[in-house]
Order: C-alpha cells, then sequence, then structure tokens
C-alpha cells in the first residue's frame, strides 16, 4: 500500500474529533542528535530537504537538546532556504532546565511550568528556530508543582498570539495528561498528544493506560526513540532482550522484505491509538526505512512475536 492509501484509509477511519486536525506527517524527524553530527549549515539544510522529499515534513526539538544550542543548528540551517519554513511542521518543547553554561542562572536541573519559564523558552525557541510560530508546543516531562490552569491560559494566550498553534506534552501518565486536558478543555482547547517512549524493549504505555487514553481520547501518541536509540540495530546486541528483539525483526524483514528497522517502525503503526513515530537517525536511507513502514501491516502473531522478544517469556 502506498504512503498516500495508507494515509488516507488512516484518515478516514480518524475520530470525528481529531479527523484533519493531526497537524503533522505520519512519520516525524528528531533533531535530538544534530549538535553531535558536527555538520556545516548546508549538510543540516540537506538533511532537512531530504525528510521533507520523503514526505517527513515535521521535525521535533526542544529547546534543551544539544544543550541548548539544536534549535540554532537548525535556524541556521533553514536560514539558507527560508521558503522552506512554510513546508515544515516545528515541535518544540519546554520546561526542563539544565545546569548549563548557556543558562547560568540555573544552580540544579529542575522541571518550571510556570507561565514566566514557558513564555520566555517560547520567545528562545522561535529566536533560534529563526521563525515566527511553532506548530506544536511540549511540555517535556511533567513538573510535580504544575498549576494545570496557569499552564492552559499560558497556551491559550500563546494561540491567541499566534505563536503556537497545537498543544501537547510529553512523558505524561494518563492522570498527568487528564489534569491539562481537563483544564484546557475549559478554555475551549485540549492537547493533541502526548510523546512518549515505545518499543518492544519498552513496553509499559501499552499496559499502564497511556495508550488506552490515548485510544479512547483519539489524541495520537508521538514515538520517541523508536528504535530504542538505536538498541534495535546495534551489533553485537547490548543484552539478552536486545538479541531475542533483533532475531525477530530480521525474521519478519525477510519474509516481508523490508529492512528490520522498517519492521520496528511497523510494529509501533500497529497500535489503533495511531502513533506517530519520531526516527532519530542522520541517514536519509534509515528515515526511507521508516517511512517504507507506512505501508507495512504486521499480522497479530507477528506483532505479539515482538511483544514476547522483548518481555522475554509469551503472554499470560
Ligand atoms: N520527549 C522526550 O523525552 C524524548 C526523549 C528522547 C528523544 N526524543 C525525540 O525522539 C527522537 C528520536 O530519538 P532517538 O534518536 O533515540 O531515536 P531512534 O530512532 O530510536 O535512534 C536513533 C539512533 O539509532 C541509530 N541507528 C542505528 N541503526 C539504525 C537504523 N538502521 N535506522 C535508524 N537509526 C539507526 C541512529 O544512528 P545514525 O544516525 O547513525 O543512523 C541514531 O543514533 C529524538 O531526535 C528526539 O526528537 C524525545
Amino acid at each position: 500500500m502506498s504512503v498516500e492509501s495508507r494515509q488516507q484509509r488512516h484518515d478516514a477511519a480518524a475520530h470525528p474529533l481529531a479527523s484533519g486536525s493531526f497537524p503533522l506527517s505520519p512519520i516525524v524527524a528528531g533533531a535530538w542528535r544534530m549538535a553531535e553530527w558536527g555538520w556545516t549549515p548546508q549538510q543540516r539544510l540537506r538533511w532537512i530537504e531530504q525528510a521533507v522529499e520523503l514526505g517527513v515534513t515535521s521535525f521535533d526539538h526542544a529547546d534543551i537538546y544539544g544543550d541548548y544550542a539544536v534549535e540554532g543548528l537548525f535556524g541556521e540551517a533553514l536560514a539558507l532556504r527560508p521558503a522552506l519554513r512554510d513546508k515544515l511542521q516545528l515541535v518544540d518543547k519546554c520546561g526542563i532546565k539544565l545546569v548549563s553554561l548557556r543558562r547560568p542562572a540555573h544552580r540544579i536541573k529542575s522541571y518550571d511550568t510556570s507561565r514566566a519559564h514557558i513564555v520566555a523558552s517560547v520567545e528562545g525557541s522561535l529566536r533560534a528556530l529563526r521563525t515566527d510560530r511553532l506548530d506544536l508546543l511540549l511540555i517535556h516531562r511533567p513538573d510535580a508543582i504544575m498549576d494545570a490552569a496557569e499552564v492552559a491560559e499560558t497556551f491559550a494566550t500563546l494561540r491567541q498570539q499566534g505563536k503556537v498553534l497545537h498543544f501537547g506534552v510529553s512523558n505524561f501518565m494518563p492522570w498527568q495528561f487528564e489534569l491539562l486536558d481537563a483544564a484546557m478543555s475549559a478554555l475551549g482547547e485540549q492537547l493533541v498528544t502526548n510523546q512518549i517512549e515505545l518499543h518492544p524493549l519498552h513496553l509499559e504505555p501499552l499496559h499502564d493506560g497511556t495508550l488506552d487514553q490515548a485510544q479512547r481520547l483519539a489524541r495520537r501518541p508521538m514515538i520517541w526513540s523508536p528504535l530504542a536509540g538505536g538498541r534495535l540495530m546495534a551489533a553485537p546486541p547490548a543484552d539478552d532482550a536486545a538479541r531475542r528483539v533483533q532475531e525477530v525483526l530480521r525474521g519478519l524483514a525477510e519474509a516481508h522484505g523490508v529492512a528490520p528497522a522498517t519492521i520496528a517502525i511497523a510494529w509501533l503503526l500497529r497500535h489503533p491509538a495511531r502513533p506517530v513515530p519520531v526516527a532519530g537517525s542522520r541517514r536519509s536511507e534509515a528515515l526511507r526505512e521508516a517511512v517504507a513502514a507506512l505501508g507495512v501491516t504486521l499480522d497479530r502473531e507477528s506483532w505479539y512475536a515482538l511483544w514476547q522478544a522483548g518481555r522475554g517469556h509469551e503472554v499470560p
């Protein structure tokens, strides 16, 4: 099945609240590791362009990536071809404060979801990315002393100002999502996503209510580290669980005539909450393998074979 027909099928099947409203491409490119790549602005631009050519038009950022440097590296590349901006969706995160030479006021690592911090972070992100708007802003991690009403009001103001178009969270448990979503809904808004870690070596969201909530509310989860940060591909495998998962991935890859990484992404896409994987590679070939998963549907036993390999035992 082509990328387009799979997407159309997905759109047709969407919950009415979500239909047509999810603002990202079905695979997102993650910029977390960009500072490690040591690239020129031209090489960074090429990475963005190659993703767009593959239909990956959404890019995932956080203020803290690369010790507060990645947004600036991306913005510098985008400035080489500013017309590209309107073809992209920029996802950004805020709410973590790192101890860093670039943030001398931070004395310890902490979380901050106050109005003042969110607004300052968004202003900094817009400047660094050299854009006038973020397509989606996420609270990066749950803040134990988050005032949900204050966050919701801050989000509503940022939307009215046109600085941020959509809002979500990351690494939230279902009750934390519910708390902020209720405050948003009092203002006629809603969270569009919870960005979470999910892969056969990290199965918790399947069983702790996170994905049940995503499915019930029709809020498509974004999936970070879809290849377990590379552990699903690393040779030799780091441990027994990785070895078992890699063996099953290889078998299914051979059966489907695709790459093992494609199977790993197809395993995520099989979930009815309609996850949106955030791929982390610097290589366009790896992004191509991720996009190919949109044309692969795993049968139930194949899906459970990867669950079993990750968990180390069959289902009860
Ligand atoms: N919300 C959060 O808390 C949170 C946390 C972590 C990450 N994230 C987001 O999620 C994105 C993805 O995370 P991630 O980088 O850990 O994702 P990932 O796709 O699980 O891992 C990417 C890593 O795997 C390596 N890799 C090895 N073989 C590969 C293959 N065949 N195909 C693809 N990659 C392969 C890549 O190296 P090469 O580049 O050499 O291919 C890269 O270092 C990040 O960029 C960030 O935007 C969010």
